[in-house]
């Protein structure tokens, strides 16, 4: 699906999570944010974009795949079945892509409940990384003083502010070589909470991408009324998507 001279872009959104700790009657990812789902809003970014030649979508077992709003795709949303966890998730859409990509493609992967994540971010991930040999993911530097806790919930040590960063997403690698990180990670039974903590696993170093904190996961209830205000700035809240 790519020609010789440039790896082609794919985006991965893993949405089969059940959102326990939103707490409401269905996963969050199916939550309304102005007119449109949180999935909707998220999935929107990546079919609107020129470089993103299609869009993998890990859906929950549960799920009725028409009764999801999707966007307008043109034939480049693809629907994946999702597994327990989210790794699982996205090893499926990985086998997926496999099956009919280059082992050098790029893949994002981009959680469903970051509905908020800039047009602007994703485009400098992408220029960033297109040409590195690993890949890497959006992140944002802390502001508050970090502590690291000890067992007892007392304080072990303060860390160097100026190194320590939050992952976000889209986190971009190629696609096989995740594939074989995330492979490795389950055989040993690491907990895999994102892309790059397998490929660092894996005795890789991810280049670290400063992103916005308005890129926020959708959490819990009151991240609702936050990425309501964070679309409306964006002037998306009530964008045809
Ligand atoms: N996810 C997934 N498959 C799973 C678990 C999570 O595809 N088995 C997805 C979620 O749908 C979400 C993203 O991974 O878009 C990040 O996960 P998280 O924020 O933890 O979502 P949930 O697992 O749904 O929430 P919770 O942990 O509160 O249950
Ligand atoms: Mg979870």
């Amino acid at each position: 699906m790519t020609d010789s001279r440039s790896p082609a872009i794919w985006a991965l959104i893993p949405a089969a999570g059940v959102g326990r700790r939103m707490g409401a009657g269905r996963p969050k990812q199916f939550l309304m944010l102005g007119a449109h789902t949180v999935l909707a809003h998220t999935l929107g970014i990546f079919l609107e974009h020129p470089a993103i030649q299609g869009v993998v979508l890990v859906l929950g077992p549960e799920v009725d795949p028409d009764a999801v709003e999707l966007p307008m795709a043109g034939g480049r949303l693809f629907r994946v079945a999702g597994g327990a966890e989210r790794a699982d998730s996205v090893r499926n859409g990985l086998d997926f892509l496999a099956a009919r990509c280059d082992a050098a493609d790029w893949v994002l992967v981009h959680d469903a409940a970051r509905p908020c994540l800039p047009r602007e971010d994703l485009d400098h991930l992408i220029a960033t990384l297109r040409h590195d040999p690993l890949g890497g993911l959006l992140a944002a530097p802390s502001t508050d003083t970090m502590k690291l806790a000890d067992a007892a919930g007392r304080v072990e040590q303060t860390l160097d502010r100026a190194r320590v960063w939050r992952a976000l997403t889209p986190q971009m690698f190629r696609l096989q070589a995740l594939r074989s990180a995330l492979a490795a990670a389950a055989e040993a039974g690491m907990p895999i909470t994102d892309e790059a903590s397998a490929m660092e696993w894996h005795g890789q170093r991810p280049r670290l991408i400063e992103g916005s904190p308005m890129n926020i996961k959708i959490t819990r209830p009151e991240d609702l009324e936050t990425a309501r205000l964070y679309l409306t700035m964006q002037n998306r809240l009530r964008n045809p998507i």
